[in-house]
């Protein structure tokens, strides 16, 4: 370490500066406990990676009912249903009717934009752009954060409790000896192709789409403009595809005797999402817990990953909270324990609805009516309904 490193005394360190870390770093300050974060990347390129769009009521309610910002009821969408398609007809699931609840549509990029402006409303310690970042001493009482800060200054973080917000490609997982974590996962053989296009909505709610030619998902951003997903090959390259040859795809896997046709328009954003299924057990090594992407990966069908992060966090901070303000480290204790109960559910919910609903190539053709038959048994039960219906807004926060 350079000798003119800057030494911060805080109680908690908190490396990644995404949905996770801010709002954890939001709670914490309103009670008082002092803490930093830093993150690799600029306000900039955040704010503009495009991720999911759909918040459970539980996330909505911590961004309002803790003076996040209201942004989210004004600019967002509540949806009270989503249409299951398959053989081409809809099924609509009335999240209202169903569980008396509902979600909003809000770009996890504009939680982040919020919860930025938050932090610097509030005078949070946030740097952004930080480089040489690094963990250590995870099992001393002094676990520690090393870090260049973006004019070049090197500082170290002396903290009672360190926290890994910092993704599922991040440092702090990879900080956990090998032989002191399980990893758990599973690839899948197909990835979602996503597009965002200048377009009005084509529905009113969500469609997700089972066809013999693979998922699609008909998802929203605005009034003029529209996010949609289909289910394509890991290695597809998306610059490979034209706009019409897109739309055609899209539109052959919603297609349907009622006539359902998309609402078309220029295309300006083009990926691909691999997804996985992962989970890191424990989320905690000495001093240091895991919270969000950096201790478990759903695949996106779900909705769940962004939610899954701050339900973790406010674990977290009801543990942290209760060890300053009365001294037990009990609910520090249990945090692994606690927001594993609620990722194993949100794994299988994911798991569930990706096999439900993707068509692998190599499928049987009893694959393929079994599938077909778990739908029909979803879609014409209530009860099926109501399974889906809890999970996709949402079990209670504890
Ligand atoms: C999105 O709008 O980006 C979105 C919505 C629902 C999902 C996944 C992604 O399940």
């Amino acid at each position: 370490m350079n000798a003119a490193a800057q030494i911060i005394k805080t109680h908690v360190g908190i490396v990644g500066g995404g949905p996770a870390g801010l709002m954890l770093s939001h709670l914490l300050s309103k009670e008082g406990v002092g803490n930093i974060v830093i993150e690799k990347r600029d306000h900039e390129t955040i704010r503009n990676t495009h991720r999911a769009g759909i918040l459970e009521a539980g996330s909505v309610r911590m961004l309002t009912d803790t003076g996040v910002d209201g942004r989210v009821l004004t600019e967002g969408h509540r949806h009270d249903g989503i249409d299951l398609r398959f053989n081409g007809v809809s099924h609509r699931l009335d999240f209202q009717d169903l569980v008396g609840e509902s979600v909003w549509l809000y770009p996890q990029n504009e939680v982040f934009v919020d919860l930025a402006a938050a932090r610097k409303r509030d005078g949070g310690d946030v740097r952004f752009s930080v480089t040489d970042s690094e963990v250590l001493d995870l099992e001393t009482g002094v676990p520690k954060i090393r870090f260049t800060d973006a004019d070049g200054q090197y500082f170290e973080v002396h903290a009672d409790i360190v926290v890994g917000a910092d993704g599922s490609q991040g440092i702090c997982k990879k900080a956990i000896p090998a032989e002191k974590r399980s990893d758990n996962f599973i690839a899948y053989p197909f990835a979602w192709f996503g597009i965002l296009t200048e377009a009005p909505p084509s529905a009113p709610e969500l469609i997700y789409a089972n066809s013999e030619h693979g998922f699609a998902l008909i998802s929203q951003r605005s009034a003029h403009v529209q996010r949609m997903y289909f289910q394509c090959d890991p290695n597809e390259d998306a610059g490979g595809w034209t706009d019409e040859q897109i739309w055609d795809e899209l539109q052959k896997r919603v297609d349907g005797p009622d006539g359902f046709t998309l609402k078309r328009g220029p295309i300006f954003e083009k990926m691909v999402l691999p997804f996985r299924s992962y989970v890191c057990e424990p989320l905690r090594h000495g001093n240091l817990f895991l919270a969000g992407d950096a201790g478990h990966t759903v695949p996106p069908t779900g909705a769940k990953g962004l939610n899954l992060a701050l339900a973790d966090v406010k674990v977290l901070f009801e543990a942290i909270d209760s060890f300053y303000s009365t001294g037990s480290p009990e609910l520090l204790d249990g945090y692994s324990d606690t927001a594993l109960e609620r990722v194993w559910k949100a794994q299988n919910f994911s798991y569930w609805m990706t096999s439900m609903l993707h068509t692998r190539e190599d499928q049987s053709s009893f694959e393929r009516k079994r599938i077909l038959g778990e739908l029909a048994g979803v879609a014409a039960s209530r009860y099926g309904q109501q399974y889906l219906a809890e999970a996709y807004t949402g079990w209670p926060h504890r």
